[in-house]
């Protein structure tokens, strides 16, 4: 998502300026250029020989240093920006850029620049919660300059409460976020990811291997691009993306009612999720103890929660996927048109890198043209970008 993209980013004087080394390191992983300017309050709390190493570039200071032959550092820096990430930001910067102060390189760059800017505050909690910082913060917000909020917790200076800086995946979304058009905005979006799990006694279940992976991408690209969006998540070890209604079910029967309630709501629905198809007929109230002879389980069905949004769909979108072992295309063509669906993602057990459990997937969407668009192997992100695409077009095509 970072491939290509220029990110600059401002260290200003805080004990957390120790983070953004990591920031840094995760922008470049993801394939960003990184430049970092260092406040002379930064360099005393940081080396910047260490922000030098982990950005692979230069580090600027100095206002009146050349970059390159008549470049003018704070022009040619605020040029080449395409996101100004402020981390730590101090009380003392936001005040100075709320106040129009251009005395240093940051804040003349901030004040140049055409990219947007990303303010991540770290202070004590007694100057965060000041009137005048917030004002001035507020000032900023109303001006177009994003915040990530600082984090509860123990401070520095050992009081309890917010100004701890922001964490880093945290502030990676919101460098994503920032970036990301927002060519979903109006829609809001229902994806339900992850396993179900159907107990028979209150230590056992029937599940499946889905970790959410595939329904979380879907759930946080769509936000990126601007959609309101809920995720009904089956049981999952994965952390709940920020900026997203989350509702955690655990059955199929728990996944219908949260997805009927949130239904009237939405413009658009996701089923990444793996339903179980069936339930045990009975949940014993205590464990089942162990006896002589096979166990026998009655199954009864479950309720087919896409076919009865397929029944209700009005102008809705409605995208399915079909997890299938053999026949991909023939299956999922079924189960588009006896659902509903007006797209069906194909996603084939047998193929390594594709479905339950791996970081990437290898799709086929099918609409109801008859279209059958076959994507190559790819990371779960990409995977749900192309998918977020087709919505986005078919949206465009029932407006015209
Ligand atoms: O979570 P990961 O580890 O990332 O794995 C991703 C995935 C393999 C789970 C995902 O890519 C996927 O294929 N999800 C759908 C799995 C599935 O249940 O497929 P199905 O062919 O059995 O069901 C077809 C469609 O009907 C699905 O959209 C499913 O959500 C829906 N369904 C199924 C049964 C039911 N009772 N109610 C439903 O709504």
């Amino acid at each position: 998502m970072l491939e290509g993209k220029n990110v600059l980013i401002g260290m200003t004087g805080g004990i957390a300026a120790y983070k953004t080394g990591e920031l840094i390191r995760e922008c470049v992983r993801r394939g960003a250029d990184v430049k970092a300017i260092m406040t002379d309050h930064a360099r005393e709390f940081m080396t910047p020989m260490t922000v030098q190493t982990l950005s692979r570039n230069p580090v600027f200071s100095d206002m009146f240093s050349l970059i390159k032959d008549y470049d003018i550092a704070h022009i040619s820096l605020a040029e080449y920006a395409d996101i100004v990430v402020i981390a730590p930001a101090t009380a003392n910067v936001i005040g100075k850029i709320a106040s129009g102060i251009a005395d240093d390189l940051l804040t003349t760059v901030i004040m140049a620049t055409r990219a947007p800017v990303l303010i991540c505050p770290a202070m004590n909690m007694h100057m965060y919660e000041n009137p005048i910082v917030q004002e001035n913060m507020a000032r900023l917000a109303a001006l177009g300059y994003h915040f990530v909020e600082p984090g509860y917790g123990e401070l520095a200076c050992k009081v309890t409460g917010p100004g701890r800086l922001a964490e880093v995946p945290e502030i990676m979304e919101a460098i994503e976020t920032t970036m990301t058009e927002k060519d979903l905005a109006g829609e809001r979006i229902l994806v339900t990811a992850g396993p179900t799990r159907e107990p028979f006694d209150p230590v056992r279940f029937i599940s499946n291997h889905s970790s959410g992976k595939m329904g979380y991408a879907l759930a946080a690209m769509a936000r990126r691009r601007g959609a309101q969006v809920t995720l009904v998540s089956g049981p999952s070890a994965l952390a709940q993306p920020v900026g997203i209604r989350f509702i955690a079910v655990s059955t199929a029967v728990e996944m219908w009612d949260a997805v009927m309630a949130n239904l009237e709501r939405t413009t658009v629905v996701i089923k990444a999720a793996a339903v179980a198809d069936y339930r045990p007929a009975e949940v014993a109230p205590n464990k089942i103890k162990k006896k002589e002879g096979p166990l026998t389980i009655k199954l009864v069905r479950n309720p087919d929660i896409i076919s009865e949004i397929g029944k209700r769909k009005g102008n809705r979108i409605l995208v399915g996927f079909a997890m299938e072992s053999e026949n991909l295309v023939e299956n999922a063509k079924g189960k588009l048109l006896a659902k509903k669906m007006d797209m069906i993602i194909a996603n084939d057990l047998t193929q390594e890198g594709a479905g339950f459990q791996t970081d990437t997937n290898i799709i086929k969407i099918l609409d109801r043209d008859g279209r059958v668009e076959e994507l190559p192997i790819m990371d779960k992100g990409d995977v749900a970008n192309r998918i977020l695409d087709r919505i986005r077009d078919m949206r465009a095509t029932r407006k015209r």
